[in-house]
C-alpha cells in the first residue's frame, strides 16, 4: 500500500522533532500503523532557519494554504501555534476533508467546539494528544482507558516552565527570572513566557482536560487562573516546614453542584507522587470511581516528548483512515450528543483548605481575634505557625493551614483580618489541596 502523505505547518521544534522520530522509527511505526508515514510537504515562514532535522524529500513552502489545499495530502499537522492563523488553516483543512493532527493547545481550548463540529460534518479527524502534557499520552488515558469510570476529579502539572522555575526555586534558591531564562533556552517556554508563569497555558491544557473527563463543551473563558509570580521564597520553605510543597497546578473537580476549573499555585502534601514531580516533567493525578486514583508522569515538553504525542496521533488517525468516522473515538470522549452543559462554578463557590500568612504585631490577643474571624465563618484551624520577630519592634509573621472552607467564606474572612489594626498589609493566600480521595 502507498504510504499516506502528511503536510506539517511548522518546522520549529516540535516540527523538527516529528521528522526526526518519523525517519528514525519509520519501519517500526510502519509495522504499527499498516502503512508507511511520509512527510512530503512543509510550510515554514523562514526556510533559511537553521533546523534540527533534515529536510530532504519535504518539498518546503512559506505559504501555508499550499500545504492545506495539497490533494496528495491526507494529513495535516498544525504546529504553528496561536489561534489565529492556525484556526484558519485547521478550518480550511477540514474544509477541503484533510485529518488534523494539531499540538496547539489555545487552538483547541479556545476554537475546539467549532473545529470538531465541523470535523464531525466533514467526517475527519482532529487529533490533539500533544496539547497537553507534551508526550503524556494523558487524551487517550482519559478518554479510552478510564471509559468506564466516572472521573471525580484531576490535578495536574501541566506546565513545564512553571514547575522548573518553582523546582529551582526551592532546591537552590535561583531567581525568578534566570530560570525562565534558562526554560527560554531549553526551548520549554512559550513564545509569550507569561502564558507560563501566569498559568494562561495550563488554563487552556486543563479546559481540553475537564471537557474530556465531564463530558462538558470547552470552555476556556471560565477557568479560573492565577500565576506563581507572587510566589515567594519564604512561602515555599513555610509550606515545606509544615509538610508540603508548593505546585502550580490545574485542578478540575466534579462537585453536586457543577464544576470547578481553577489554575492556581496550591500547597499539597510533600508525600504525594505528585509533589515529587520536579523540574520541567508534567503529571496529572486523575480519580476515577472505579480505579481510585492514577497518576501519569512524564515531559511535557521539547521536541521529541512532543514529537511523540504528535507521531501516536498520526498513527491512529492513519489506523483509522478506512474506518466509518461514526465509530471513531469522539474527539470530546462523550459522543458529541451527550455533551452536557453542567454549570461551571464561579470561584466564591469553590471547596478548598488554605494556607494562610501574615504579618502582626507582636502582642497578647491578636492571635485570638483572627482565630474568632475564622471561627466566626465555620473555618478550621488545622496548624499554626508563628515566627517570632527577630529584633524588637519588628512584626510577628503567623502561618496558617485551613481545614476546607467555601472560597466565598475565606475572602470574607481574609477581608476582615485585614481591617484589624493589628496586621498589616494584605494576606498571602494560596490553596491546599490533600489529593488523596474524592
Ligand atoms: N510552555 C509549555 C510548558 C510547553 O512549559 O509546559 C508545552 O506546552
Amino acid at each position: 500500500m502507498e504510504p499516506v502523505k502528511v503536510g506539517l505547518l511548522g518546522m520549529g521544534t516540535v516540527g523538527g522533532g516529528t521528522v526526526n522520530v518519523l525517519h528514525r522509527n519509520g519501519e517500526e511505526i510502519a509495522r504499527r500503523a499498516g502503512r508507511g508515514i511520509e512527510i512530503t510537504h512543509a510550510a515554514s515562514r523562514d526556510l533559511n532557519k537553521p533546523r534540527i532535522c533534515s529536510t530532504e524529500g519535504i518539498t518546503l513552502t512559506t505559504n501555508p494554504n499550499e500545504v492545506v489545499e495539497n490533494s496528495e495530502l491526507q494529513i495535516v499537522v498544525e504546529l504553528i501555534g496561536g489561534d489565529t492563523l492556525a484556526r484558519d488553516l485547521v478550518m480550511k483543512a477540514i474544509a477541503n476533508g484533510k485529518h488534523v493532527v494539531t499540538a496547539n493547545k489555545a487552538l483547541i481550548a479556545k476554537h475546539g467546539n467549532e473545529i470538531f463540529a465541523a470535523a464531525q460534518k466533514k467526517g475527519v479527524m482532529v487529533a490533539f494528544e500533544a496539547a497537553v502534557a507534551g508526550g503524556i499520552p494523558i487524551i487517550k488515558a482519559i478518554r479510552e482507558g478510564l471509559a468506564g469510570n466516572r472521573i471525580e476529579w484531576l490535578a495536574g502539572i501541566i506546565n513545564g516552565t512553571g514547575n522548573f522555575i518553582l523546582t529551582e526555586m526551592r532546591d537552590k534558591g535561583s531567581n525568578f527570572e534566570d530560570v525562565l531564562a534558562e526554560a527560554q533556552r531549553l526551548g520549554y517556554a512559550e513564545a509569550d513566557p507569561t502564558f507560563d508563569v501566569e498559568g494562561i497555558d495550563a488554563a487552556h491544557k486543563l479546559t481540553i482536560l475537564a471537557s474530556i473527563a465531564f463530558g462538558i463543551p470547552l470552555q476556556f473563558e471560565k477557568v479560573y487562573n492565577e500565576g506563581i509570580t507572587r510566589i515567594t521564597r519564604e512561602d515555599v520553605e513555610s509550606a515545606e516546614q509544615l509538610g508540603y510543597r508548593i505546585k502550580h497546578l490545574g485542578i478540575a473537580k466534579k462537585t453536586a453542584n457543577g464544576v470547578e476549573m481553577r489554575v492556581h499555585p496550591t500547597l499539597i502534601p510533600e508525600r504525594r507522587l505528585i509533589a515529587n514531580v520536579d523540574g520541567v516533567m508534567n503529571a496529572v493525578l486523575v480519580y476515577g470511581d472505579a480505579v481510585g486514583p492514577t497518576l501519569y508522569y512524564g515531559a511535557g515538553a521539547g521536541a521529541e516528548p512532543t514529537a511523540s504525542a504528535v507521531v501516536g496521533d498520526i498513527v491512529d488517525v492513519v489506523r483509522t483512515l478506512t474506518s466509518d468516522p461514526e465509530n471513531r473515538v469522539p474527539h470530546l470522549a462523550f459522543q458529541p450528543d451527550a455533551i452536557s452543559d453542567i454549570p461551571v462554578l464561579p470561584m466564591d463557590e469553590i471547596q478548598t483548605a488554605y494556607y494562610l500568612k501574615m504579618r502582626a504585631q507582636d502582642k497578647p490577643g491578636v492571635l485570638a481575634d483572627v482565630t474568632r474571624i475564622l471561627g466566626d465563618r465555620g473555618i478550621s484551624i488545622e496548624a499554626v505557625l508563628q515566627k517570632e520577630p527577630t529584633s524588637a519592634g519588628e512584626q510577628a509573621t503567623i502561618t496558617m493551614l485551613t481545614h476546607v472552607v467555601m472560597e466565598g467564606s475565606m475572602n470574607q474572612a481574609i477581608a476582615d483580618i485585614e481591617a484589624l489594626k493589628s496586621i498589616s498589609g494584605p494576606i498571602t493566600r494560596i490553596r491546599l489541596e490533600h489529593l488523596n480521595k474524592k
